[in-house]
């Protein structure tokens, strides 16, 4: 049972500075409810009846303070979203790479898809990676999230009819198993997918990226952290890669070293090589 007043004024700074700190994810006054109602949530399963009781935890426990920010990431996706990025992944953003790459030995296209939430996202473009690039080309993607039960399910690979709605029945025949309930990615898709825990307020393991998809990810953080963010991807990214951001996400303003490219299916960035 939770206290009557089990959340006061001075937990939410704590809180709120503690998520910052750890996650980048930041709460408004308002989007407060959000908090509370995800934090009610967490405290009644681990059996706490004040946040100041489960604050102490959270400093204490490394593993704990994990559970927790997977508990209150928003991890809404689905295959297909944002229909015009995918279009203009087939129709712009590999011919100019794969024009790019001819002249030089390497044959890998390098994703990553940063907030890749429960998968939908790395197998969407893997779908169209497994469409566009025949070999001598390979391509290989890490798919990454701060969320460990996000990742348990994109690695998975399984989701059911309700969510397999946005996938083209073409696709789905060649790259889905049909299983009780609903379809398997197929492991040959699989294996192009590495599936990692990475918390973007940390530095980046990875490097030469040809293509980030961050999309409905920067949206959760303040400003001066999707500035460190996007600083990160861009020392991850080979020269003339690409970065992809949510609709609803702008770079403007940042000053970053993106150059902003606008074609006719959607917009998106570019690395330059540095001056
Ligand atoms: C709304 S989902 C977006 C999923 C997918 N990119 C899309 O656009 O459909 C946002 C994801 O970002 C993840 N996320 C939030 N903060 C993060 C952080 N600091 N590091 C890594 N992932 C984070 C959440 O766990 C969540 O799965």
């Amino acid at each position: 049972m939770l206290d009557a007043n089990f959340f006061t004024d001075a937990d939410f700074e704590d809180y709120r500075n503690l998520l910052d700190k750890e996650s980048g994810i930041h709460f408004t006054a308002a989007n407060k409810p959000v908090l509370v109602q995800r934090l009610r949530a967490r405290l009644l399963e681990r059996g706490f009846s004040t946040a100041k009781d489960y604050f102490k935890i959270l400093k204490s426990s490394r593993e704990e303070l994990k559970l927790f920010l997977d508990s209150i990431t928003t991890n809404l996706t689905w295959f297909f979203r944002n229909q015009p990025h995918f279009d203009a992944l087939e129709n712009f953003v590999l011919p100019c790479l794969v024009k790019e790459k001819m002249v030089k030995p390497d044959r890998t296209m390098r994703v990553w898809s940063a907030g890749c939430s429960t998968g939908e996202e790395p197998y969407t473009i893997a779908m169209l990676m497994a469409e566009k690039l025949l070999p001598p080309w390979k391509w290989e993607i890490i798919a990454s999230d701060l969320s460990l039960k996000c990742l348990m399910t994109a690695k998975e690979g399984f989701y059911d009819k309700a969510r397999i709605a946005g996938v083209p029945q073409e696709y789905l025949k060649k790259y889905f198993d049909e299983t009780a309930g609903g379809y398997k990615i197929k492991e040959f898709i699989k294996s192009h997918i590495k599936f990692d825990y990475h918390n973007l307020k940390n530095i980046s393991p990875w490097r030469n990226f040809d293509i980030i998809f961050c999309r409905n990810v920067l949206i959760y953080f303040e400003e001066s952290v999707q500035r460190d963010v996007v600083q990160q991807f861009y020392e991850t990214m080979n020269d003339k890669s690409f970065l992809y951001i949510g609709h609803s996400e702008s770079l403007f303003g940042m000053k970053t070293r993106f150059e902003f490219v606008k074609t006719e299916w959607t917009t998106f960035y570019k690395k330059w090589p540095r001056q």
